[in-house]
This record gives structure tokens, C-alpha cells and sequence, in this order.
């Protein structure tokens, strides 16, 4: 099994940006956590940041035929971004969306996610064990399912 993760705008600020909200650990330190993650999975793993919707919406469609599942952080893009929705039903990968931060305990634009309707798991919160929780959720899904 292989899964993308994309990261969108800002992630690779990590342990600069907001430290308090996302905390201290910089980009290097996620893709690290993300790949053992992966690894205790038997899981194959690619990972990309953009800060560029359009790149974004390339790295899905691309994802078509390559990529058993799709974990996706779209960071600002998940308030704003019906491309980035579109993207993934189209393609029909089963997707997690994930966020470090708590989005639906902060200001009240975070609360609303144009990607939520088209993933098959979404995790929240939990800082870099949002992205372990999910990929191992999304495993358990695509494996019940095949
Ligand atoms: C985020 C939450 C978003 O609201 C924010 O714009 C981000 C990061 C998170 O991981 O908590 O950039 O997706």
C-alpha cells in the first residue's frame, strides 16, 4: 500500500510559525514522524509541501493510478478551496484530511471545511499524531474495504 501526503501553505514554517499553536517541532521533524509512522504500517510514503493551490491540485490529479490513499493537511486552502475539493472527488482516492490544530475549537472560519464532504476520515488536533492517527485510519479503511 502507498499514500501521498500533501501538506499545503505554511506547514513547511513549522516550530517558527505560532509555536504555541503548532508547535516547536519544525517541517524536518513532521516528515520524520510521518515516515515511521508509515513505516509501523508497512506503508509506503511520499510526502510534498506547496504553498500553491494550483501545485496542489496537480498532486492530486497525479495521485490517479500511483496512490492507494491520499493524506492531505490543505491548511488555509481546507476554509477556502472548492478546487481542492474537486480534485479529490474526482479523482476518488480515499483521502484523510488531517490539521495539527484543533480547527473547530479556534476562530470561526476554521470551522468550515470544503474537504471534510469528500474525505473518508478526518483527524484533528493532535498535533503530528493527527497524521499517525490518520494514516493508520486510512490504512484500516482501504484495507476493510478491499
Ligand atoms: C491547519 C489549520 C488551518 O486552519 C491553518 O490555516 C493551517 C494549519 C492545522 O494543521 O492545524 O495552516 O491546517
Amino acid at each position: 500500500m502507498n499514500f501521498l501526503v500533501i501538506n499545503g501553505p505554511n506547514l513547511n514554517l513549522l516550530g517558527r510559525r505560532e509555536p504555541d499553536i503548532y508547535g516547536k517541532r519544525d517541517y524536518a521533524a513532521l516528515c520524520a514522524h510521518i515516515k515511521a509512522a508509515a513505516g509501523t504500517e508497512n506503508i509506503e510514503i511520499d510526502i510534498m509541501q506547496s504553498n500553491h493551490e494550483g501545485v496542489i491540485i496537480d498532486a492530486i490529479q497525479g495521485a490517479l493510478g500511483k496512490y492507494d490513499g491520499i493524506v492531505i493537511n490543505p491548511a488555509a486552502y481546507t476554509h477556502t478551496s472548492i478546487a481542492i475539493a474537486d480534485a479529490i472527488a474526482a479523482v476518488d482516492i480515499p483521502t484523510a484530511e488531517v490539521h495539527l490544530s484543533d480547527v473547530d475549537n479556534r476562530e470561526d472560519f476554521r470551522r468550515i471545511s470544503f474537504v471534510t464532504p469528500v474525505c473518508v476520515i478526518r483527524v484533528t488536533g493532535l498535533g503530528f499524531d493527527s497524521y499517525s492517527e490518520a494514516i493508520t485510519g486510512l490504512a484500516t479503511y482501504i484495507r476493510t474495504k478491499s
